[in-house]
């Protein structure tokens, strides 16, 4: 979490007296803005944000179905997310919690996209007219007469049909999830690569809708599987996915943080990216707390972009690599617990 108020949010300060007085920031990931005037709640769809942020104590609400969000807001205030179909989703949510006569805000900074967004927002809300705009960042309202349709997360749900390697699957999507239901190459070359049943317990570590384990599931019903993300998005398609399935658990967790056991084999297609720029000191982090999560002589099997420098920490950190596959653009990793490693103890 940043500790600045963004320029967006900063542009947002400058109409503070028009505010109601229950708020919500809906995508609002920064420290809760301190406005006296007003009860201010924010939508996260970051669990280590909502976690970190003081959880539902501290105004932080955990995704569009958060069962403590409050009945009705007097100004909604919309943060412009990464992808166009998140915010239609959050257009819709945000108009369905608006209190009568209150108002919906859009803002948001040039490089977000809102010069876009707004034309979105106009396209929603006709009526709509701009309140401010400063540093390459503008701030719209739109005041719906009409009350809007209740907001329920299975209207929104897709299900998706996905071609795996020898295997056509079933998942579901949501706007805003990582390649919205799409089989990414990466993974597709990792699943390539499983060629026996893996020893369970399995981790699908940063699960996305659960492509993996529902992969792994398809050959080996009986594997014991958990499945983790840190997105809203990515916990409510894999939990869809998986309904009523024996021998599946979904763990919201921000990294490793909540992963709650010790497995035989872990699955990853990691992120390298935090928001819109490369990071890659999460991941190596990851390196150093796996061996905790991976029993004695179990295996890491993971894929990445083939420049990407993960070789090292991970023999460091984990134990030996091998590099199963390599097109030239991903390669897929196997990695073996010591078992007298550095970090895990046995
Ligand atoms: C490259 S995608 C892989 C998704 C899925 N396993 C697949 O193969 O399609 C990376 C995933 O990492 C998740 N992620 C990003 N940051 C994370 C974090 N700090 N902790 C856990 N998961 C995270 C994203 O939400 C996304 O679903």
């Amino acid at each position: 979490m940043t500790t600045e108020a963004s320029p967006a949010l900063s542009l947002l300060e400058r109409s503070l007296d028009r505010l109601g007085e229950r708020v919500c920031l809906v995508g609002h990931d920064g420290p809760m803005p301190h406005w006296p005037q007003c009860r201010v709640h924010a939508l996260t769809t970051h669990y280590g944000v909502y976690r970190q942020g003081g959880g539902a104590d501290g105004g932080r609400l955990f995704g569009y179905d958060d069962p403590e969000t409050p009945e009705a807001f007097d100004t909604v205030v919309i943060l412009m997310p990464k992808a166009r179909s998140e915010l239609t989703m959050r257009m819709a949510w945000a108009a369905a919690r608006l209190a009568r006569g209150g108002e919906l805000w859009l803002v948001g900074a040039k490089r977000e996209g809102i010069a876009r967004g707004s034309r979105q927002f106009r396209e929603r809300f006709p009526a709509a007219f701009r309140i401010d705009s400063a540093r390459h960042c503008q701030l719209w309202c739109a005041t719906p007469e009409v009350p809007a349709a209740p907001f329920r997360v299975g209207d929104w749900l897709d299900s998706v049909h996905l071609e795996a390697p020898d295997a056509d699957l079933e998942l579901y999507s949501l706007p805003g999830l990582f390649s919205e239901g799409r089989l990414d190459e990466g993974t597709r070359q990792l699943l390539a690569t499983v060629t026996a049943e893996p020893p369970g317990p399995v981790l699908d570590l940063a699960c996305g809708n659960g492509v993996i384990a529902a992969w792994l599931r398809h050959y080996w019903p009986g594997l014991a599987v958990t499945l983790a993300d840190v997105h809203w998005q990515a916990l409510r398609c894999a939990r869809a996915s998986f309904e009523g399935l024996e021998g599946v658990t979904v763990v919201a967790s921000d990294g490793l943080a909540s992963i709650p056991a010790r497995y035989a084999s872990i699955f990853c297609n990691p992120p390298f990216h935090q928001g819109q720029k490369k990071d890659l000191d999460p991941v190596n982090q990851w390196f150093r707390e796996l061996p905790r999560f991976l029993e004695p002589g179990a295996e890491l099997r993971l894929v990445a972009n083939a420049f990407l420098p993960y070789q090292d920490p991970m023999a460091r950190f984990i134990g030996p690599v091998r590099t199963l596959s390599d097109d030239g653009r991903f390669r897929v990793y196997s990695v073996t617990r010591s078992i007298h490693g550095k970090n895990g103890g046995n």
